[in-house]
């Protein structure tokens, strides 16, 4: 039986993407082998991975401006390199502070010794909403995290600046249709939304490659390395890019990125209009930048919080629980949340306001 798992991340996959991963577990397309099992220089995998670019290029109606990239250690690990490799001698870094994931990145490019600092911020507010950033930044890159995984916070539109922008998108990656007409970098883990860990996905302007192609690195640390070797300058997380690419189809199958937003869209407003309308539940994000990917929420007291997680796991429903950083309850609606599990959460959200209110 499956359970409704409502986990920040790694998360929930389609049923259909881990059907077809079982299928193929022992014989890859009727090859005898698993994908896991062969060379990734060998024209199978080479095949999934130029079909998983192309998928990825299709889905945000990308030109051949952008290149596509696969590469392990995670979100993380690129909070610094982007600053090794997209930073201009002369332009300082600028940083959007929307809480933890911005802050890990500028402390990592600050680590690599890179001039950067934050050019706004919502902290006073206590990470409420998305803070109004200059347009008229001129730096090397502007650096925003699209979904703000632990406040719940969302950037509906991506900010106009005079700046090349740099996305992390980790936690609402592949969920919409994205304006990419200053998007320079597009990245994330995508255990959250696209897959499963093990790998970033990296969408890059052909001019942030010829950035990171002047700069001295170790080659391992240079994106263009990435690009110039199609992902495969060593063994990458073949399994990761096997699941990313089955979820790529499955993305496609729903229609594309303006359906599956039109969904999520829909889902989101089922949990936040039941926490609206309650005198029980409270949302700390400001309504306009609330995130449709993680609904962050309180009950009147943390008892009450932990009763809430643990009983809904008692009756199967999990990964509820806020992250540690601000407590709470926290439900992510990525895109494999279908409506059943919605409509759980919902019952359970109206069952236990009743009971303990
Ligand atoms: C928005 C965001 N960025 C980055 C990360 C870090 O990702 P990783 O664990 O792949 O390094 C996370 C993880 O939750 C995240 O939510």
């Amino acid at each position: 039986m499956r359970i409704h798992n409502f986990s920040a991340g790694p998360s929930q996959l389609p049923l259909e993407v881990l059907k077809q991963a079982q299928d193929e577990l022992l014989s890859y397309q009727n090859n005898g082998f698993s994908i896991m099992e062969i060379s990734h220089r060998s024209k199978y995998f080479e095949d999934l991975l130029n079909e998983a670019k192309e998928d990825v290029k299709q889905l945000y109606k990308l030109d051949d401006n952008y290149d596509v990239i696969f590469i392990q250690g995670g979100a993380s690990m690129q909070f610094s390199l982007i600053a090794m490799n997209y930073s201009l001698d002369n332009l300082s870094c600028a940083y959007v502070d929307t809480d933890v994931w911005t802050q890990k990145a500028l402390n990592e490019a600050k680590l690599a010794k890179i001039n950067a600092q934050f050019v706004a911020s919502s902290k006073d507010s206590g990470y409420k909403f998305i803070p109004k950033i200059p347009e008229d930044i001129n730096a090397s890159y502007l650096y925003i995290c699209s979904n703000n995984t632990v406040q719940g916070t969302q950037y509906k539109q991506l900010p106009k600046s005079k700046s090349p922008l740099v996305v992390d998108a980790s936690s609402d990656f592949f969920s919409k249709e994205l304006d990419f007409s200053n998007i320079a970098v597009l990245f994330g883990g995508v255990q959250k939304n696209a897959g499963i860990a093990g790998i970033a996905c990296m969408i890059v302007r052909k001019d942030f490659y010829e950035r990171s192609k002047q700069k001295e690195l170790p080659l391992m640390f240079k994106y263009s390395t990435y690009v110039d070797n199609n992902s495969l300058y060593n063994t990458p997380s073949s399994f990761a890019i096997y699941i990313f690419a089955l979820q790529m189809k499955w993305l496609k199958k729903q229609g594309g990125l303006n359906k599956i937003n039109e969904l999520n869209t829909q889902k989101a407003k089922i949990i936040y209009d039941i926490l609206d309308n309650s005198n029980f539940y409270t949302c700390k994000a400001a309504k306009e930048d609330r995130s449709l990917m993680n609904v962050c929420f309180k009950t009147p007291n943390e008892e009450l919080d932990l009763k809430f997680h643990t009983q809904a796991a008692k009756e199967g429903l999990i990964g509820l629980k806020g992250h540690k950083i601000v407590g709470g309850l926290r439900a992510s609606l990525y895109n494999s949340c279908d409506f059943d599990k919605i409509n759980a959460l919902a019952n359970y959200l109206i069952k236990f306001e009743k009971e303990n209110r």
